[in-house]
């Protein structure tokens, strides 16, 4: 099934909460609405299920215009963050209650629940009721009970949110999988970028009520459209050092970096991700002081002050696991990748040049 958004806008009074979204998901595809909390994922989703309504603009599913038809007519599965399980019904009952609705025989009904709790390890559950559940089993019990009529089209809010981390990747691996196999479009929202990057075919980074990008997971990673895309989108995340671009030069009190091919900008900002720079013995682009040292096992994650344009800030490092230093010491930080970003200051958007991102 596919959809399309076009020119979406949601208000609840006077704040407008959506502003102009326009979205196309094709057919089978996994689509991730990515961002903060309160940025308006779940209202967009609702809007997609018909369960709330848009103040402006159209719903599309098969190319058909539904903006105004009921939810019970879009054959949708839907997953919400807080599920909703009915209490006196087993697990079994439960997962299999639309089919008992679409009144599917019951040799037929059992052996799809079977196959939906197989896939989210509720199998040794099935006689139990919801209050002798966990909360990451009642969450995978309302996975299942969506899965279990192969829908045409699933919506996804956040529903790993209330899982432990380890199950939280199993389940992401057993999500990825299954949609894959059953090939049902999905929209899922998250404000989760590492379930975003993982799950995705397509991810749609929102802030304010507006699509920031809308791509592969992997060009949102390698080719943010703005500051705000670079930011949210990877672990550590980006580090950012303002500064101003003259005569193909950025500098900042303690960075120069050669980008010959950028214009002058008066206010701009070099993002370079953590795996991106490395302290050496030799020259760099940065100079900094190291602030502290973090060894994760097979990484070290070391934090240095540097100086910015106006007030002191840091930067992350990733090095490798037998990396040694002191506390204070000041050291050389080398930009070891193609991969540098500038950004506009003012606007935070992408500043773009032929050949950008040479290193010195
Ligand atoms: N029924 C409602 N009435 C008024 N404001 C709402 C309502 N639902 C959501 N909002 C507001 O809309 C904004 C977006 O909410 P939501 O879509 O739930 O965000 P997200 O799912 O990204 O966290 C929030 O500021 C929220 O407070
Ligand atoms: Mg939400």
């Amino acid at each position: 099934m596919s959809i399309k958004l076009t020119g979406i806008r949601k208000s609840y009074g006077s704040t407008e909460v959506v502003k102009g979204v326009d979205l196309e998901i094709a057919e089978g595809q996994f689509l991730v609405l990515l961002g903060p909390s309160g940025c308006g994922k779940t209202t967009l989703l609702r809007i997609v299920a018909g369960l709330e309504s848009a103040t402006q603009g159209e719903v599309y599913i098969q190319g058909q215009e539904v903006t105004n038809v009921l939810p019970k007519y879009r054959d949708i599965a839907m997953v919400f963050q807080s599920y909703a399980l009915y209490p006196h019904m087993s697990v079994m009952q439960n997962i299999g209650y639309p089919l008992l609705l679409r009144k599917v025989p019951k040799e037929e009904r059992d052996e799809a629940v079977l196959k939906a709790a197989q896939a989210v390890h509720l199998e040794p559950y099935l006689q139990r009721y919801p209050k002798q559940l966990s909360g990451g089993q009642r969450q995978r019990v309302a996975l299942a009970r969506a899965m279990v009529r192969r829908p045409k089209l699933f919506l996804m809010d956040e529903p790993l949110s209330n899982l432990d981390a380890q199950l939280r990747s199993q389940m992401r691996a057993e999500l990825k999988h299954l949609q894959k196999k059953l090939a049902v479009t999905t929209v899922y929202v998250t404000h989760d970028q590492i379930e975003a990057m993982t799950l995705a075919d397509k991810v749609a980074v929102i802030n304010q009520g507006v699509v920031q990008q809308l791509a592969p997971p992997r060009e949102i990673y390698n080719d943010p459209a703005n500051l705000f895309v670079a930011g949210f989108v990877g672990s550590p995340r980006m580090n950012f050092i303002r500064g101003a671009i003259k005569q193909g030069i950025f500098s900042s009190r303690s960075c120069e970096f050669l980008c010959p091919k950028m214009a002058d900008q008066s206010a701009a900002v070099l993002g370079v991700r953590p795996e991106d720079i490395s302290i050496v013995a030799g020259e760099g682009q940065i100079r900094a002081a190291i602030y502290s040292i973090e060894l994760t096992g097979d990484e070290t994650i070391v934090t240095c002050s540097i100086d910015d344009e106006q007030t002191s800030a840091q930067i992350v490092v990733r090095m490798p696991a037998d990396f040694e230093s002191q506390i204070g010491e000041v050291v050389s930080v080398k930009i070891t990748s193609k991969r540098v970003y500038l950004f506009d200051a003012q606007s935070q958007l992408r500043l773009r040049a032929d050949g950008e991102g040479e290193v010195l």
